[in-house]
């Protein structure tokens, strides 16, 4: 295929890292930033490249075309002019995301159905993604090259009940400068979240799972394996990295996650409260979620709760990476704070500051 355009799908406020991200990886084309999202233009190389390595990014799309489409012919015309046999095998199934704004084609699922025409496709909601956006009578259809949304570490275990999403986790390391030699602390590890994506990043380990590209004709299984060598710097070394929580079940859950993403070599997961837990002399990089009293806890009760993790953080000479929905207990950190990025995490707008 040689050249892809891709919009790659990121989370609302993590765009700018996410970007950063995608030129660590080797993104070397034009790069723009737009809400939700980053149009990139990638070699096929690249584009497997950050399926193997980013981190922060939610699912690539490739444009396949665009054009005027004001009429079903018109729309069929510009669907019949894809070379689809790069994308879809023979009798694949389709799944057909049609979205239209103030276009004279409106009716979404009469849109589908005229594309799964062209096609001559069943639709099922399993198979490959096809998306057509219309703005303004002028159509732009995608391919979904991820599959599952790349969130999806396949490392996981039902437990705990209000996970971080890895994508979070990873804009967090880098918003703070996350460079593997630092050591890492989770105070309030939860399922571990924070601590497994900081152990992936610095044993420089790639994503494993499948993707919806390694299904398309037009796949490169060679270039595929070319992209499996780190692209990104990673520590020879990796500094410690410490997870804790005061809850035994959570930390029955990061246990089974730490071994089922592979690092259980990288990371330690001990059972105690902030107070009382060891973590490393030197200054580290203590990146955290605690509760900020929706969903966990009261948020009463919590101010002494972060008070208590700005002393540890003043006293030790560490630095701050902090994820909560609540200004006031990052206030009552005591600390000076920038933020970082906004975001939403299980539907709840979230701030990320550090110090
Ligand atoms: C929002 S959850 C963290 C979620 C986590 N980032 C994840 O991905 O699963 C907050 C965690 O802080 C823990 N916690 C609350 N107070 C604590 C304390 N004083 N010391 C240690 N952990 C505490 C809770 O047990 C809970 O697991």
């Amino acid at each position: 295929m040689g050249r892809v355009r891709a919009y790659v799908v990121v989370a609302p406020g993590l765009e700018t890292l996410a970007a950063d991200e995608l030129r660590s990886i080797g993104v070397t084309g034009k790069v723009s930033v737009t809400r939700g999202g980053i149009e990139a233009d990638m070699t096929t190389r690249q584009m497997y490249a950050v399926h193997r390595w980013a981190r922060i990014s939610t699912r690539v799309l490739v444009r396949v075309a665009a054009g005027p489409a004001r009429t079903f012919d018109e729309l069929e015309a510009l669907v019949a002019s894809i070379g689809w046999d790069d994308y879809l095998a023979a009798d694949d199934p389709v799944a057909v995301h049609a979205a239209s704004q103030a276009s004279r084609l409106y009716h979404e699922g009469a849109i589908a159905e005229r594309v799964l025409g062209v096609l001559g496709r069943t639709a099922d909601t399993e198979g490959s993604r096809v998306y057509l956006r219309l703005d303004r009578n002028r159509a732009t259809i995608s391919v979904d090259a991820s599959g599952a949304s790349l969130h999806h570490r396949g490392w996981r275990q039902a437990g705990h009940a209000a996970p971080l999403r890895p994508t979070i986790a990873a804009a967090m390391l880098r918003a703070v400068g996350s460079d593997c030699t630092t050591p890492v602390v989770d105070p309030m590890t939860g399922s571990g979240t924070i601590a497994i994506e900081a152990a992936l990043i610095a044993a420089g380990r790639p994503h494993e799972r499948a993707f919806a590209f390694q299904r398309w004709p037009s796949f490169e299984p060679g270039t595929w394996a070319s992209v499996s060598a780190p692209v990104v710097a990673r520590a020879t070394v990796p500094a410690p990295i410490v997870a804790a929580d005061r809850d035994a079940g959570a930390v029955e859950t990061a246990r089974g996650n730490v071994v089922a993403a592979g690092v259980d070599g990288l990371v330690t997961v001990d059972r105690s409260a902030l107070n009382g837990q060891r973590w490393p002399v030197e200054p580290s990089l203590v990146v955290c979620n605690p509760p900020y009293g929706r969903r966990l806890g009261h948020r009463e009760g919590l101010r002494d709760l972060y008070a208590a993790l700005g002393r540890r953080i003043a006293d030790g000479g560490h630095t701050l990476g902090l994820l909560t929905a609540d200004d006031r207990l990052a206030r009552a950190t005591g600390l000076e704070l920038t933020e970082r990025f906004a975001t939403t995490n299980g539907g709840i707008a979230v701030r990320c500051w550090s110090t």
